[in-house]
């Protein structure tokens, strides 16, 4: 039997909170299948990180009158010693807050500008005057535009489902502060996914890739079938930036801009898998870059889209423009998570 090198990767857990039963679920799965491919004698590595950025953080570190590196460093470490408690080993705890990912976002965020991926559009969101920050979906709460319910969360309504726009809410009411938000507008970026619509229905209908079943939720749920009556359904641009303040990589050619937390996240698995091969004498090419590695994303179904939709697009962007740097082979596989 030959060897082979397999890079595998869990998804990161948020800093903001601790590691529950559900997210030991898909760590223990993916160790005991990573230990199962060290015993048979491949080259296997597992890699991880925290997953440090957004502005739930941000305000907690407020709250908690404290700066927000010293929120994630005390995460980090309760994080690896609740992994090392349940012996999940991985070959290295990165963080995506580290140079290594500031480095290649940077880089992976070249590609998609030559690419001509990325617009700029203005957004209306509501805003914390007090706390002088924008507010997330689940910062806000107010009464259901629907049924009129009141005391309903910032997306979607408890009691009759509808789901909505924080700036639909009536009487909206900022849950940082307690005071009405007002809408204010602010420059966003945002890559047009639709561009990659014909490389997305290739990659993830090519049986290669993905599940079946994840093959068809995406065809039903985003692609469209370019066969059926319907046809294929246009990608909605995916807004990647987030005003200031956010705790996040300010966006070098859009200072006052960050790149939202789900743009850098994925971007740490290359991060974490870096700074093994530094530790180690690697070479980071050979493990994302080499058409004999295997790379397998062990993830939750919540997360299904981010990583079959907007990461294949930005590696596979990033391989067209700059073939220093891209993903080679990708599987998907499923397990329980939150
Ligand atoms: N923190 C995310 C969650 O808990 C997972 C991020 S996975 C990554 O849902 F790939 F984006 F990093
Ligand atoms: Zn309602």
């Amino acid at each position: 039997m030959s060897k082979r090198r397999i890079l595998v990767t869990a998804a990161l857990p948020y800093a903001n909170g601790p590691i529950h039963l559900g997210h030991l679920v898909e760590y223990i799965q993916t160790d005991i299948w990573v230990r199962f491919q060290k015993i048979r004698g491949h080259h296997c590595i597992f890699l991880c990180a925290d997953d440090t950025h957004g502005t739930a953080i941000m305000i907690r570190a407020r709250n908690e009158g404290r700066s927000e590196e010293e929120v994630i460093a005390e995460a980090s470490e309760d994080h690896q010693r609740d992994f090392a408690g349940f012996h999940i080993s991985f070959d290295n705890y990165g963080s995506t807050h580290s140079e290594e990912n500031r480095e290649i976002c940077g880089e992976i965020w070249n590609s998609i500008r030559q690419a001509g991926l990325v617009t700029e559009k203005d957004v209306e969101q509501l805003f914390d005057a007090e706390q002088g920050t924008f507010l997330a979906d689940r910062f806000v709460r107010g009464t259901c535009p629907n049924c009129k319910a009141e005391d309903q969360p910032g997306d979607n309504c408890s009691k009759c489902g509808t789901t909505y726009g924080t700036a639909d809410l009536i009487d909206p009411v900022s849950t940082l502060s307690g005071t009405k938000p007002e809408v204010r507008t602010a420059k966003h970026l945002f890559i047009e996914l639709e561009q990659l619509h014909d490389f997305l229905d290739e990659w993830t209908q090519s049986g290669d890739h993905l599940q079946p079943e994840v093959a068809n939720y995406l065809k039903g749920h985003f692609l469209g079938d370019p066969d059926s009556e319907e046809g294929s359904k246009p990608l909605r641009d995916w807004d990647i930036s987030r005003p200031a303040p956010y705790f996040g990589f300010e966006i070098p050619d859009s200072p006052g801009n960050y790149w939202y937390v789900w743009f850098d996240a994925p971007i740490g698995y290359i991060a974490s898998t870096k700074q093994w091969c530094e530790k180690n004498g690697e070479n980071l090419a050979d493990w994302w870059r080499s058409d004999d590695t295997e790379i397998h994303h062990f993830l939750g179904k919540d997360i299904t889209y981010f990583h079959t939709l907007f990461w294949p697009g930005l590696l596979e962007t990033s391989r067209s423009i700059s073939p220093a740097l891209f993903l080679r082979e990708q599987t998907w596989i499923s397990t329980g998570r939150h």
